[in-house]
């Protein structure tokens, strides 16, 4: 019989992740979201954690004291009867191929732009991710309280640059700064009204003034009243119209503005992504699609956060629940090892501290203390074996030979990158023909170069040599005219193949994989493999 809680909480699950550029906003935001749901009294916190986060240094230390990762991976609050999951997506710093992998696990996302920089690159990198899922984009233009770009450009930017048309559902009324003076409406026909001030702590008093209203004129100023019908004419003629089909299937993003540090726009916005977007949906898997109100638990792990303290070997392997109810200790059946395992003390993470957990449901995330058998993409599940699709490979971008300082310790080395590699670190290449000695390293952050350096030392006592390499980008070659050392390539692209020996090229530059393309008529590129287990590759 179906658990009487599974329907309704499922319903009510939202999970998504916040997606930006460095500095737009997105700490700020998630900290005010926080606050309407009132899970955290202070905002400040997750500041204090993003703080915490961002040096290497003292990242090892907070994990060295406390013995086990302190990483959140999720936050989850309440808000309107909604149980939301905000997932963490690592930026600056600590930016690597988990803030890809956790995107995965992500029902939808919220993609935030700072009104004057526009649409800038880590944006792209995980809007990419979030499109290859064909997840609904939410659109939040952030930092309205300052001088920006004119809201029809930022429209044109997003299909330009990221090839996604948008549908404004709110817009800016005055945007130099100083002269911002709301937003409209279009769904409600309402001005709501900025009223100035950074306002912390504290939920805002709004006042809206329908369109209707004579007084808006004499409020917001004859000027911005012209302009503002003017472009509301232009957006009702000319623009997209309203589809949420399209913007569930990630076609369309609905377009919103405010100013998160004013707690401006914030709580409308929040209102109507809750309303548009869906609880978790039913997942495809090797079976067949399984709906999240099923009797069945399943669930995926996504992201394996080791412990840097070597005393503790233990590591934390996150989950992400697609169906059915989870319950503390439940047994379940563990795709890689194909075993029955049970999981013992689960947690769920808030702004601040682990909370053990007793039950959880579809759309959330559980950490589980994993002695190390799990490995990313495992499926776990009650009764019959199901599998997810895996998580994929993401093209690293910094790239470097590395070798043991001491040749003698090879044997450690090469067990320690196959480790790492293993657990989704980091990516291992080798070039044909260069000898067997030569490893190359690709990492998406360059943070992840540091981590393999200390655990390769901490846990393996291995120090190593690493010469950084000039390539950015690596491509899996999905197709090709003729054999890989027959294609026509620039100077400074280098052929070579990945742990699971598939072809790949490595490039210098954006211009250099244009060129391949354009002189290799047939070939066909990717930015993403599956991720294959191939132990004795290196
Ligand atoms: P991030 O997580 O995306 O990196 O951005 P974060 O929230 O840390 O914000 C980056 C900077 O932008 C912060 O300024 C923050 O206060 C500011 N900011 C965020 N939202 C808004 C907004 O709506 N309007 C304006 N004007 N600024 C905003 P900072 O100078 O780095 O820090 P602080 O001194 O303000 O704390």
């Amino acid at each position: 019989m179906a658990h009487p809680e599974l329907a309704r909480e499922t319903e009510r699950r939202r999970t998504f992740a916040i997606i930006s550029h460095p500095d737009a906003g997105k700490t700020t935001l998630t900290e005010k979201l926080l606050l309407y749901g009132g899970a955290i009294r202070q905002a400040g916190s997750v500041k204090a954690r993003k703080a915490a986060h961002h040096a290497l240094s003292d990242w090892m230390d907070i994990e060295k004291q406390r013995g086990i990762s302190v990483t959140s991976s999720a936050m989850q609050f309440d808000f309107d009867g909604y149980r939301i999951n905000i997932l963490d997506t690592p930026g600056h710093q600590d930016f690597s191929e988990d803030t890809y992998r956790t995107l995965v696990a992500a029902d939808s996302a919220v993609m935030l732009i700072d009104c004057a920089k526009g649409v800038e690159a880590q944006t792209v990198k995980l809007f990419k991710v979030c499109r290859l899922r064909s997840i609904p984009i939410f659109t939040f233009v952030n930092k309205l309280d300052r001088a920006g770009r004119d809201p029809f450009d930022l429209m044109q930017e997003l299909e330009d640059v990221l090839g996604i048309r948008s549908c404004p559902v709110s817009w800016p009324i005055g945007l130099n700064g100083t002269d911002f003076k709301g937003v409209y409406h279009r769904d409600t026909r309402e001005v709501e009204l900025y009223s100035g001030g950074r306002h912390g702590q504290t939920q805002v008093e709004v006042q809206r003034i329908p369109l209707e209203d004579p007084s808006l004129c004499r409020v917001i100023g004859q000027s911005y009243y012209d302009k503002l019908m003017e472009d509301i004419e232009l957006l009702d003629v000319a623009g997209d119209p309203f589809d949420l089909d399209k913007i569930l299937s990630g076609q369309l993003t609905p377009m919103f503005f405010g100013s998160a540090i004013s707690n401006f726009g914030v709580e409308p916005f929040l209102k109507r992504f809750l309303s548009y977007t869906k609880s978790p949906t039913p997942r495809e898997s090797d079976q067949g699609i399984i709906d999240p109100e099923s009797d069945k638990f399943t669930g995926f792990i996504f992201k394996i956060q080791a412990n840097m303290n070597p005393a503790h070997r233990d590591r934390l392997a996150f989950m992400r629940i697609c169906s059915g109810v989870f319950e503390k200790g439940m047994t379940v059946w563990h795709s890689s090892s194909g075993k029955q395992i049970a999981l013992k003390q689960p947690q769920q993470f808030m702004a601040q501290e682990h909370e053990a957990v007793d039950t959880a449901y579809p759309g959330d995330i559980i950490g589980l203390f994993d002695p190390g058998i799990f490995r990313l993409g495992d499926t776990l599940c009650t009764g019959a074996p199901v599998r997810y699709q895996g998580i994929p490979l993401f093209a690293p971008e910094f790239f470097a030979r590395v070798s043991p300082e001491d040749s003698m310790k090879r044997k450690q080395f090469m067990k320690g990158v196959d480790q790492l590699s293993q657990e989704g670190a980091v990516q291992t290449f080798k070039r044909p023909g260069i000898g067997r000695e030569e490893l190359i390293v690709g990492v998406v952050g360059v943070l992840q170069m540091e981590v393999l350096e200390h655990r390769l030392k901490t846990e393996y006592q291995v120090d190593v040599i690493r010469e950084t390499l000039p390539y950015k980008h690596v491509r899996w070659i999905e197709s090709s005219p003729r054999p890989v050392d027959r294609l026509r390539l620039t100077s400074t692209t280098v052929p070579a193949v990945d742990r699971a020996g598939r072809d790949v090229l490595m490039f210098e530059n954006e211009w250099s994989i244009r060129l391949a393309l354009e002189n290799n008529e047939g070939l066909t590129l990717k930015e993403t493999a599956d991720r294959e287990t191939a132990d004795e590759m290196i």
